[in-house]
């Protein structure tokens, strides 16, 4: 039996997460969440006192990690080295450090590596910024997921503002298109649309509505 790999690309706040798992949990594959993998070499190197530009240190440290995902109480969960970094991988901060983090080409090995490790003889659904490119060029289905730089922000605002954290949406909306702009213009593995791609813009759609057209892709290809 073939299994099937299903990539999701897309900027910050354009519901990869949520679409991502959804699709994942509809289709019944496994999730995984490659943004988090790389914001939890971004926590270990900020631990560690590693600097972004450090490259040989950055590849050593990546080699000692261990990632895990679970889920929790319908929750997912992210595990590094044992604890439980969930939370503290997604402060704006460390959305910040991680864009200057995952720039390393040898952080990108180490985890592009890693990334095809996990997906061997499963179904999945990973998301990213390089997925549909680098990671599996010849992935089964590719999408793109955008939304305007306004709506994106917003999305993420209220993410953070439900977490309790206290945060202004100018910032929050300057954070994202800066984030997006850094991933896109990096040397290795930028932010980019794979060829084959279908594009779904959701900025006036709803999560339902995105799932939907992701699902009859799918069954097309299937
Ligand atoms: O998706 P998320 O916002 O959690 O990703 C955090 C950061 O990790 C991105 O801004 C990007 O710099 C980096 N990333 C990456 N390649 C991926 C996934 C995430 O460079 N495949």
């Amino acid at each position: 039996n073939e299994t099937m790999i299903i990539a999701i690309d897309g900027p910050s706040g354009s519901g990869k997460s949520t679409l991502s798992q959804r699709l994942a949990q509809a289709l019944d594959f496994v999730h995984i969440d490659t943004g988090a993998m790389y914001r939890s070499v971004a926590l270990a190197a900020q631990h560690a006192g590693i600097a972004p530009d450090d490259h040989e240190r950055l590849g050593q440290l990546c080699r000692q990690l261990q990632i895990r995902f679970a889920r929790c109480d319908g929750q997912e969960r992210v595990y590094l080295n044992g604890e439980d970094v969930s939370e503290a991988i997604r402060t704006p901060q460390m959305s910040l450090l991680t864009s200057k983090i995952s720039a390393s080409p040898a952080v990108r090995r180490a985890m592009v590596e890693l990334q095809r490790a996990m997906a061997v003889d499963l179904d999945v659904v990973l998301e990213g910024r390089d997925i549909g490119t680098v990671v599996f060029p010849d992935a089964d289905v590719k999408f793109f997921l955008s939304a305007s730089a306004k709506t994106r922000g917003q999305r993420r605002y209220e993410q953070l503002r439900s977490r309790g954290l206290e945060v202004s949406l100018e910032d929050i909306i300057d954070q994202v298109i800066a984030r997006d702009a850094a991933d896109s213009a990096r040397d290795h593995a930028p932010l980019q649309q794979a060829a084959d791609a279908l594009v779904i813009d959701s900025t006036s759609l709803s999560i339902e509505q995105v799932l939907e057209r992701m699902l009859l892709r799918v069954q097309q290809v299937r």
